[in-house]
């Protein structure tokens, strides 16, 4: 069901990187359930032909009418393609196999790298956060998934050579940026599946880190099977055993990103005319250019 119009935009976090297996779908259903836990109204897309995060929400793809590749196509609109979860705050665009030819279909549209950026403008208002899951390429459907972000968050699992492709990844980002998307920021590299004794994830963690130090969460997701067989149960494990490690992890990266998008928010809100406030300074709010202005 559609939402009202908030009057506001939903921040639009795009999980991202083209390395397969890093947690981009793990990550999106658990942010998406962490935000719709705090009433956060969030729409999860998934932007993955693979359809794993409309697997993950415990949604049948075969009787779908509809999907996202409708949506971008044109033959429906996004609402209509729209799914209810089994979170109230909770929607979902889902996908599956035939996203696959959408850049075939839109090969002659001149906006078709943005063309996904406009379908979402369409509910961005309803919403608090849009989570986009994006496959493991850096093909045309990650093109229009970044191209229709605020923010970039880059899982990576905690090993060595973890590093391979990044420097790619924000390449293309900064190309992105430019072309269409001059409000893309990185919102930080997301350590995914840290095994506390593993000395290739201190050293790794490190060196990262030095090169992202506007990250706007602090939290890492450690290893925990659980996050590995909610999937099984189509929910993810924030909603299926909260007192999980896992979930637990998710849980506190979740807070951390309203608590910063909240108080960006509060620090570009205009001062009130009656009551000019004695210091018009905004509150120490990092304005994060990421990586992407480097
Ligand atoms: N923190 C974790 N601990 C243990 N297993 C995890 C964790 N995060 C993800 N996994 C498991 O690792 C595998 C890959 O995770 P996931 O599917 O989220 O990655 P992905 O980046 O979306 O993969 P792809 O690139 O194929 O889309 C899955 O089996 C998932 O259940
Ligand atoms: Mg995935």
């Amino acid at each position: 069901m559609p939402y009202p119009n908030k009057g506001t935009m939903a921040h639009v976090i795009c999980i991202v990187s083209q390395k397969g297996g890093t947690g981009k779908t793990t990550s999106s259903v658990n942010i998406a359930g962490a935000l719709a836990l705090f009433e956060k109204r969030t729409l999860l897309i998934d932007c993955d032909p693979l359809g794993n995060a409309t697997t993950g929400l415990g949604i049948e793809k075969d009787g779908l009418p509809g999907t996202l590749f409708h949506a971008l196509t044109g033959r429906f609109t996004i609402q209509d393609v729209t799914l209810t979860t089994q979170l109230e705050f909770l929607n979902i665009v889902p996908a599956r196999f035939e996203l696959l030819e959408s850049e075939q279909k839109l090969m002659f549209l001149p906006n078709r790298n943005t063309r996904l950026r406009s379908v979402i403008g369409a509910v961005r208002s309803q919403y608090d956060y849009v989570i986009i899951d994006s496959p493991p390429s850096l093909n045309f459907l990650a093109i229009s998934a970044i191209a229709s972000a605020d923010w970039l968050l880059v899982p990576m699992q905690c090993q060595l050579f973890t590093l391979e492709g990044l420097g790619q990844l924000l390449a293309i980002a900064r190309e992105i940026k430019t072309r269409h998307n001059p409000d893309l920021r990185i919102g930080g590299i997301l350590f995914t599946m840290c095994e506390k004794h593993r000395n290739g994830a201190a050293v790794c963690t490190g060196k990262v880190l030095d090169n992202f130090t506007d990250n706007i969460f602090q939290s890492t997701i450690p290893w925990d099977r659980r996050l590995r067989e909610s999937s099984d149960y189509g929910k993810p494990l924030v909603l299926h055993d909260i007192t999980a490690k896992g979930a637990d992890a998710y849980l506190k990266l979740t807070l951390e990103l309203i608590r910063f998008f909240e108080n960006r928010e509060s620090a570009i809100q205009p001062p009130k005319p009656e009551a000019p406030p004695v210091n018009s300074s905004p509150k120490n709010v990092s304005e994060n250019t990421g990586a992407l202005s480097a």
